[in-house]
């Protein structure tokens, strides 16, 4: 049991639940960092909404996206696997929209960045959180790791993006997802993948520059990386001199939530606040026509 504010002790109890042997690659340090970036990623700017400030992820109004079917129960013990990557293999957006959805473009990629305030070289420098970790078709309905070793963060990713040739998939749930078959794989082998999100990286000019840049150097990314997932975290708190939170009651202007959720997976809210950013921007989420 640690005391309020002992980092130390929370960083123990974090890396005293990495290794686990029989789960996914052998560690929980993926699905974690997929647990932050999700927890800090619905925040807005304008709004000051959102965010990880409050952890209020723990709440349905934050935390409760709807599952993907037959999602729900995967992952390892204090798995964020109800925060599966929203609308991927459903025909909406989420319900709240603030999260990005893998089957779309540069143009949404930048949508939900921007929102939070980011801007391209940002997005994709955060983009090679993919180095780790792999897609669970009963979470997302992708399948399948980016990288060879996705338990060891790298450039890798950037590398594969822009040397291999990625050939468009349907897999059996209808979901699709870029992959790579290896001539020389053996019998058993797990191709590589791409989201289409990952795609849009390269074939977006200007997050192209990045993406070169980042496969060319990887103490450039490693350094780049630190810098935006720090901002990622600390998006929407405030701190004294001293480094100490101030914004973290509930009360004086604290920690504000993304609005509630709808009640029912629909499609996006309407208007500006809360829906999926393309919809109110752009007229209507493509989604959620189809
Ligand atoms: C750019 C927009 C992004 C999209 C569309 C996206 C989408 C996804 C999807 C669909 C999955 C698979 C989930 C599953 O099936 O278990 C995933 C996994 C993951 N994402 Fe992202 N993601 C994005 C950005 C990020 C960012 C910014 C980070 C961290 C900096 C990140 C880190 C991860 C990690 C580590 C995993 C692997 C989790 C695991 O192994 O369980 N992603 N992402």
């Amino acid at each position: 049991m640690s005391r309020p504010g002992d980092y130390d002790a929370v960083r123990k109890d974090i890396i005293a639940q990495l290794k686990k042997p029989d789960y996914d690659d052998g560690s929980a340090g993926p699905v974690f960092v997929r647990l932050a970036w999700h927890s800090a990623g619905t925040y807005d700017l304008e709004t000051d909404t959102g965010g990880s400030n409050g952890a209020g992820m723990r709440y349905e109004a934050e935390g409760g996206d709807p599952p993907t079917p037959a999602s729900s129960t995967a992952g390892p013990s204090s798995s964020p696997s109800r925060r599966n990557t929203p609308g991927s293999h459903t025909p909406i957006c989420s319900p709240r929209g603030r999260l990005p959805d893998a089957a779309q473009g540069a143009e949404h990629l930048r949508a939900v960045f921007y929102r939070m305030g980011f801007n391209d070289q940002e997005i994709v420098a955060l983009a090679g959180g993919h180095n780790l970790g792999r897609c669970h078709i009963d979470r997302s309905g992708f399948q399948g790791p980016w990288v060879n070793n996705p338990t060891r963060f790298s450039n890798q990713f950037f590398k594969l993006l822009l040397k291999l040739d990625w050939k468009p998939k349907t897999l059996p749930n209808g979901v699709s997802q870029f992959v790579y078959v290896d001539p020389d794989a053996e019998e058993g082998d797990e191709p590589l993948m791409m989201l289409p999100t990952d795609i849009a990286l390269k074939t977006d000019p200007a997050f192209r520059v990045w993406v070169e840049k980042y496969a060319d150097d990887k103490d450039l990314f490693f350094d780049h990386f630190a810098k935006a997932f720090a901002k990622l975290m600390e998006l929407g708190i405030k701190r004294d001199e001293n480094d100490r939170v101030i914004n973290a009651d509930n009360v004086k202007g604290g920690y504000i939530s993304a609005p509630k959720k709808s009640n029912h997976p629909t499609g996006p809210a309407k208007g500006a606040q809360g829906g999926c950013p393309v919809a109110a921007s752009q007229g209507g989420c493509p989604r959620a026509k189809l």
